[in-house]
């Protein structure tokens, strides 16, 4: 049978419905981050990229795309806009409500020019414990800016901005410590003036890790505006593209966060620095703040944002990164999750975290056009778990609950993202676990995967390296052309076309 399959076809070149969405071939663009996204928006040369490798009926990911300003925290330019308006909620991370010490609205505002009309977004009371954030905001805002150069800081608590919010009992309508009584009002400026501005600031040594600059985000109206040309030459091709939406959890740098804070996880345990696979550069990694209870909710909102906003943008899906020891990966792992709470300890609460992701997400914009990925057997970034085949399992059985379309699982055999070795385990359990589409990647070649698709192993397999370095790849397995060679060194280059747009097509090579 599976003989027969071989002879008169080549597997991965036949037909599948996916859910919804006919696939006229079965090889799968892997999601590849490139860091070509200056400032965390995608560019117009991801246009070609992406539509250099879409055929008809093909099914592609995006690269991993941030849900949030933590998840890889390079600073995007929202702050420079929010200074020329400060209204409304499309200036806040994913959307939110803008924060202030009560719940009251503002009424919209004619501009000066008697023509514009400026609305306010209704904004949201801090809660008394989120306070001292907002003043560590401050804080590390004034370390910033003597990092910066200046000679010291003037903090704004005028002209009915966030301080003067606090102050003004036309605003202030608390009845905690923070409002109230004249000494309360006044006391968020006070913490503020405690900023020790004008001492000396050491930054300390700035050979840091650059891991992740200019990755795409998915959490502001500028992204999901740039994402839109990007996807619609997509289709304009006939393929199918979902979006990787992802969070780095502790595999970042204050560097990349929000006024420099610390990178989030549901551990503060760090990682140790690694070395970069050119031998040269040393990527090192800031100590996590373990999110508390209560904060996860609002990373879980993250995702969801991210999902609708992927939606909007034009996206036909999206797929939930929950692998290679990203934040959802920390959750899933007992190398990493140290916690006592309902997040860590036994399996089924070390899984709570994805869970409440894939539910939120399929709520919001259907099960029908939600994937996810995971890679249980990997130990990439220090993310070990001590039982691979019951987390696996546990996932496959756990998503069939929800629907999801597919299920897009690493090969125990790549130990890291590129690494490949001899390994008794196999991803077959899962697959017969899990009742949707199940998408293999990781270290397959032309032979490789047509025998995972006849033994019906996988349904679909993504290709990562081969993919990058070959545009026509679907072409060239159908008639078993020589493939190009990858470049290691240009996997991450800035560069808008070297090792990303220049690799050539089979008809420009004979
Ligand atoms: C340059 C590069 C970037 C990658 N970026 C991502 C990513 O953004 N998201 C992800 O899930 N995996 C990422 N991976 C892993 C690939 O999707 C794939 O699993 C890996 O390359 C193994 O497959 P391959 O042997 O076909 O290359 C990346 C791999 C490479 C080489």
């Amino acid at each position: 049978m599976e003989n027969n399959f071989l002879k008169d076809q080549i597997p991965l070149l036949t037909p599948y419905q996916m859910g919804k969405f006919q696939l006229s071939h079965r090889i799968v663009l892997a999601p590849l981050t490139r860091q070509r996204s200056y400032n965390n928006v995608p560019q117009p040369h991801a246009v070609l990229y992406y539509s250099q490798r879409a055929t008809k009926g093909g099914f592609l990911l995006s690269e991993a795309t941030g849900v949030s300003d933590t998840a890889q925290g390079n600073m995007d330019k929202g702050t420079e806009r929010g200074m020329e308006t400060h209204c409304g909620r499309k200036f806040q991370p994913n959307g939110q409500d803008p924060i202030s010490s009560t719940d009251k609205g503002l009424a919209p505002q004619v501009r000066s020019n008697g023509i514009d009309v400026s609305r306010f977004s209704t904004p949201r009371r801090l809660r008394t414990d989120e306070i001292p954030q907002i003043v560590n905001d401050f804080k590390l805002a004034a370390r910033n800016a003597i990092e910066a150069g200046f000679d010291g800081v003037e903090i704004h608590g005028a002209h009915g901005y966030l301080i003067d919010q606090f102050f003004k009992d036309q605003v202030n309508d608390r009845t905690d410590h923070y409002g109230g009584s004249l000494e309360n009002r006044t006391e968020v400026g006070q913490e503020n003036d405690q900023i020790p501005l004008l001492t000396p600031y050491q930054m300390g040594k700035f050979q840091l890790s650059h891991r992740y600059p200019d990755t795409p985000g998915i959490w502001t109206k500028e992204q999901v505006e740039a994402w839109k040309p990007i996807v619609d030459a997509v289709h304009a091709k006939g393929a199918v593209f979902f979006c990787q939406i992802w969070h780095g959890g502790r595999v970042s740098n204050t560097v990349f966060q929000p006024n420099g804070q610390a990178p989030i996880s549901c551990t503060d345990k760090g990682l140790a620095p690694q070395v970069r696979a050119a031998g040269v550069d040393v990527v090192r990694f800031s100590t996590p703040r373990r999110l508390r209870t209560d904060e996860i909710p609002q990373v879980v909102n993250d995702f969801k944002l991210a999902a609708r906003n992927a939606i909007e943008a034009g996206f036909d899906g999206v797929e939930i990164h929950g692998a290679h020891g990203y934040l959802i990966d920390q959750f899933f792992k007992d190398q990493v999750n140290d916690r006592t709470d309902e997040y860590g300890g036994s399996l089924e609460n070390r899984c709570r975290f994805a869970l409440e992701i894939t539910e939120a997400i399929t709520t919001e914009i259907g099960a029908y056009r939600v994937g996810i990925r995971l890679s249980p057997f990997a130990n990439y970034m220090e993310c070990g778990d001590s039982n691979p085949k019951a987390l696996g399992l546990y996932m496959a059985e756990a998503l069939n609950k929800y629907e999801v379309l597919y299920c897009h699982m690493v090969e125990p055999r790549m130990r890291t993202v590129e690494e490949k070795s001899d390994c008794p385990h196999s991803l077959v359990p899962m697959r017969k676990a899990f009742k949707g589409t199940f998408i293999v990647a990781g270290g397959y070649d032309r032979e490789d995967g047509n025998k995972a698709v006849a033994e019906n192993r996988a349904d679909l397999v993504a290709y990562g390296r081969h993919f990058l370095a070959n545009p026509d790849l679907p072409k060239r397995f159908e008639i078993n052309a020589p493939l190009n060679k990858y470049n290691r060194e240009t996997f991450y280059l800035s560069d808008p076309v070297v090792g990303y747009t220049d690799y050539p097509f089979l008809e420009v090579i004979s």
